[in-house]
């Protein structure tokens, strides 16, 4: 089945080049359609565009590569649909003020990844992943050689383990458990310490990483 792909902008755009390189198959969705059916014409074959809905339906797992405000809606709207299907939430807690500023949106100690988890229905499968590094970074830093760059995933769910691991290895890098969904803060921004910005910049390999999951800062 395939991987749906809510949202082509830097994140979801990238991951979809990435994962149609890699071989897996997507589906991907956005505000306007024809940004999606856009990007999946130039990915060819392994891709198409789709509805939301629809492309929640035919994919076994669905990365919301949305704003999280957009995540908590699209969720209210299509809670049935991800019945038993993998969540991945690449969401940080992120706005901006009046004047353009980016400002933290949740109180400091509440992830992200809480407020998603908790909206959906019991059988969903959720993961926060994809979200680790900038986008830059993550179209940039795609099978780094000689040995990949991390990127995190936190998940309390055995089932959404395998899957996430699938994808972030198709798309080009090694992934790491940072932990149970009572970790997804470290794997976000502002605030996470094993967030790329709270690695002030880094992009580690699988040692470091390590390293870093232990609380061993990176040299
Ligand atoms: N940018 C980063 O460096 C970065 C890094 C880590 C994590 N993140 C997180 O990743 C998420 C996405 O960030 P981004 O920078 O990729 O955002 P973005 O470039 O602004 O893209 C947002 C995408 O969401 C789509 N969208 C908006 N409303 C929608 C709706 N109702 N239904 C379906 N699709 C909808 C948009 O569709 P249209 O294309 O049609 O407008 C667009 O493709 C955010 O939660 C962010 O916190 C971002």
């Amino acid at each position: 089945m395939a991987t749906a792909i809510i949202g082509t902008g830097n994140i979801g755009g990238t991951l979809a080049r990435h994962l149609a390189r890699g071989g897996e198959p997507v589906v991907l969705a956005a505000k306007d359609e024809a940004n999606a059916a856009a990007l999946a014409q130039e990915l060819g074959e392994l891709a198409r565009a789709a509805s939301v809905e629809e492309a929640i339906a035919e994919a076994d797992a669905v990365v919301f590569a949305v704003w999280l405000d957009t995540t908590k809606e699209l969720i209210a709207t299509d809670a049935r649909l991800l019945e038993n299907k993998v969540v991945v939430d690449p969401s940080n807690p992120l706005g901006f003020d009046e004047s353009g500023q980016m400002i933290r949106t949740l109180p400091e100690g509440q992830s992200a990844g809480s407020i998603v988890a908790s909206l959906l229905p019991a059988d969903t499968h959720y993961v926060k992943a994809l979200g680790t590094l900038g986008a830059d970074s993550l179209a940039s830093a795609a099978n780094r050689e000689p040995r990949r760059a991390v990127l995190f995933y936190s998940t309390d769910d055995d089932a959404a383990a395998p899957t996430i691991e699938r994808l972030i290895r198709a798309a080009g890098f090694e992934p790491l458990k940072a932990g149970g969904l009572a970790d997804a803060g470290r794997i976000e921004m502002p605030g996470g310490d094993l967030h790329q910005a709270g690695l002030n910049g880094a992009l580690l390999d699988l040692d470091e990483a390590r390293a870093a999951v232990a609380g061993e800062v990176p040299a």
